[in-house]
């Protein structure tokens, strides 16, 4: 069966391109790595129409083989607006249309956080695919009820952690596990930046999951744990503002393996956003932004004659695009998750900020930290 058939065939859902019946309740689905009918392009459905709901869609369209067929807002008005703009077939004033047109292969939820996991079980319940903005869920609770239900069902699903798809860290990480800096010491990193001011925008709503650990303080952990695997300790310290969100925190990670990392995040500082990963045979410093950065320099030799190799990578569009590209690939491949953007890297970084907001202190409303 061809891709354009089964499209067709709806309501019997099939895999985009593998024409593989998709599985029933219950069942245990294998992955497979069929190869996908490349006749349709992946359609992707657009759940709200934010700030990187508009960057992921325009980088959507430099990727082969992918298209936004349809966009959803609370207001029809917005919807129409960002589908005009975009270039967007279907503009639906309701989430729930988008997950109900048989033209949406997977769903792309770039709601604040707290409405991630409504948004990510009923996708899932509507038999689509997901690619689910980060955090993927408020609590490591969430995520693992999440990951849970898309396993269960047997459809994919994938948190946009874009820095683990970036060109230039892929050959970072890749360095290191080569020996690059020897046996990794340290891990310095940051990101930050001076948020809006608006108190109602999602940057100050405890309600929306506004928090400094969840929005920016993801990134360097997540680059710690895709380094250095699960710590032993995570110690931290937070600054809440008068709503009790987190404006600005740092952690000090410690492994067995004898690695510190030492990470920071802001909402309201324009800080250095750049990263290091050091050794016993050198340190490779990622340039700002870190999650997304322009170049990298890798330092080895002699301490006191240091060769010095600066680098990057071809990035397309401004970067979201390799996420997208990673989830055609896997949709058409008939998996279920994806080796760049892996559901345990996922649910320990979820744990890990559980850990992180309850050293520090950071609640949110109906809170329900591991
Ligand atoms: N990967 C990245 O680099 C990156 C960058 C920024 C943000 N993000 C993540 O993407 C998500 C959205 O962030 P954003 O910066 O795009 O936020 P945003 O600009 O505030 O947009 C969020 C959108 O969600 C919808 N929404 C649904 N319920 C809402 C509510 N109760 N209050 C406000 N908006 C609501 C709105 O769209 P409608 O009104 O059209 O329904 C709104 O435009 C967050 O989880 C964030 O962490 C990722």
């Amino acid at each position: 069966m061809s891709f354009a058939t089964a499209r067709a065939s709806h309501p019997v859902r099939t895999w985009p391109g593998t024409g593989q019946t998709a599985p029933q309740r219950g069942r245990v689905t294998p992955v497979t790595s069929t190869p996908p009918a490349p006749d349709r392009a992946v359609g992707f459905g657009i759940l709200a129409t934010g700030g990187i709901a508009n960057g992921f869609v325009r980088d959507l369209a430099h990727v082969p083989g992918a298209r936004a067929v349809a966009v959803g807002s609370r207001s029809l008005d917005r919807a129409r607006v960002f589908a005009a703009e975009h270039g967007v077939a279907a503009a639906y004033g309701s989430y729930e249309q988008v997950l109900a047109d048989p033209a949406v292969d997977v769903v792309y939820v770039a709601t604040p956080h707290s409405a991630h996991e409504d948004n990510v079980l009923a996708a899932l319940a509507a038999g689509k695919a997901v690619l689910c903005e980060k955090p993927l869920a408020l609590t490591a609770r969430q995520a693992a009820r999440m990951v849970d239900e898309a396993r269960r069902r047997g459809l994919f699903l994938a948190e946009a952690m874009w820095m683990r798809c970036n060109p230039t860290l892929l050959r970072v990480v890749d360095g290191v596990r080569a020996g690059w800096v020897g046996e990794v010491r340290q891990v310095r990193a940051d990101l930050g930046l001076a948020a809006r001011s608006d108190p109602d925008s999602r940057w100050h709503d405890p309600a929306l999951g506004a928090s400094s650990l969840l929005d920016v303080g993801i990134y360097p952990l997540t680059l710690a744990t895709w380094l250095l695997g699960e710590p032993e300790q995570v110690h931290g310290a937070a600054v809440l503002d008068e709503r009790g969100v987190d404006d600005t925190a740092g952690l000090v990670l410690s492994y067995a393996s004898g690695a510190v990392a030492t990470l920071s995040c802001s909402q309201q500082s324009w800080s250095d956003s750049a990263a290091t990963i050091a050794g016993s045979a050198g340190r490779i410093e990622i340039a700002p932004r870190m999650h997304h950065p322009p170049s990298v320099t890798w330092v080895s030799g002699a301490m006191d004659a240091p060769q010095v190799e600066t680098f990057s990578e071809p990035v397309i569009g401004k970067g979201l695009a390799h996420e997208a590209i990673e989830v055609v690939r896997c949709l058409r491949a008939g998996q279920l998750e994806s080796p760049l953007l892996p559901l345990a890297g996922t649910l320990l970084v979820a744990r890990l900020l559980d850990r992180a907001r309850e050293v520090c202190g950071v609640r949110l409303p109906g809170d329900d930290l591991a």
